[in-house]
């Protein structure tokens, strides 16, 4: 035998000299939950080991993150349904807890970067990502409120807008609102493969968000696609899009890798809810050990061509390394 691929994993030195694969904490963007009000550490139950943080409390897990080497946090708000309403309003309302306390996360902790949810689904009393009327969900009349949103999070010191809603058009409409409104250097990250996908679950759970009436069908992408895929990417790219995302991640690593295959910009890939609450389910029940699962997963993404990773395991993976 000329060939013994086998001699180049004879010791953990050598597998470690030729791993074709990095996974560093900088690669890793962690998602945290904010609730109003003040004390409130609640547990997301299809979710465990993630809560639902009032801002006391998530200042500290922010603190508690960043020493262990994380500096990357997505912030999504579980808004009370009094506030909800058919146009999302407190959105941009200036008593919005959520535009409060990424003043408070950026004022505490200058270095890190903070990423925002642009949608209307958290506020919206349809639980639609865009305006809902005669059971249709509106798209050019969804991008001012978009627009409205992602400004009052910029002025809040938001360091990346992260449109989630899937409505066409948006990446461009929030770019020229954003250059003509004074934020020409806020970065977009586009959410843009984004599938009706059934393993949103827990995160809805978590904000209380799913639509009350239908599906997301007529916006968020079909599963069985990914040329077109490639359409909304070329879209978003050329809207001025900094970063392209695919999500979910695990079951559209194929899509991870066609757009890192086609597009110069980083990828990111959402490591959603539903993909995470598998594998802790498995191993609350003993059928996988998490440290090896959990690790491998991440790798996955990576090794698909994904530059940054949004997942619920950020801080375990950090722990787990340290
Ligand atoms: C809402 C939004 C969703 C997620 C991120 N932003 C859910 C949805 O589209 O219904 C899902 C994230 C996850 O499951 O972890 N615009």
């Amino acid at each position: 035998m000329q060939i013994r691929p086998r001699r180049r994993r004879s010791s953990a030195p050598m597998r470690e000299m030729v791993a074709e694969t990095t996974l560093e904490l900088s690669n890793l963007i962690y998602p945290l939950f904010l609730v109003d009000g003040t004390n409130v550490k609640k547990e997301i139950a299809s979710l465990p080991g993630n809560y639902r943080f009032s801002i006391e409390h998530l200042l500290r897990e922010i603190d508690s993150c960043v020493k262990l080497g994380l500096h990357s946090f997505i912030l999504f708000p579980s808004v009370e349904d009094r506030h909800k309403d058919k146009k999302a309003s407190y959105s941009f309302s200036s008593k919005n807890f959520y535009l409060r306390a990424i003043k408070e996360i950026k004022k505490r902790f200058p270095q890190i970067i903070l990423i925002s949810d642009v949608a209307m689904d958290p506020y919206s009393s349809d639980g639609h990502d865009g305006l809902v009327k005669n059971g249709e969900i509106l798209n050019d009349e969804t991008l001012p409120i978009l627009a409205n949103m992602a400004l009052a999070q910029a002025e809040a010191g938001i360091d990346i807008i992260g449109p989630s809603d899937m409505m066409d058009g948006r990446v461009g409409f929030l770019r020229e609102a954003l250059d003509y409104n004074g934020f020409p250097d806020l970065s977009i990250m586009a959410y843009t493969a984004k599938y009706a996908s059934a393993f949103y679950g827990p995160f809805r759970d978590a904000l209380n968000s799913a639509p009350k009436k239908g599906d997301k069908k007529t916006y968020q992408m079909d599963p069985r696609n990914i040329r077109e895929a490639l359409l909304e990417a070329h879209l978003d790219f050329n809207e001025g899009a900094d970063f392209l995302m695919v999500k979910p991640a695990l079951h559209y690593l194929d899509v991870v890798k066609a757009l890192k295959d086609e597009f110069d910009i980083p990828i990111a890939a959402y490591h959603v809810s539903g993909e995470c609450a598998m594998l802790i389910a498995a191993c609350k029940n003993g059928w996988l050990d998490f440290n090896k699962a959990m690790p491998e997963t991440l790798y996955s993404m990576r090794r698909a061509g994904a530059d940054v990773i949004l997942t619920y395991f950020a801080k375990d993976y950090a722990k787990l390394i340290k």
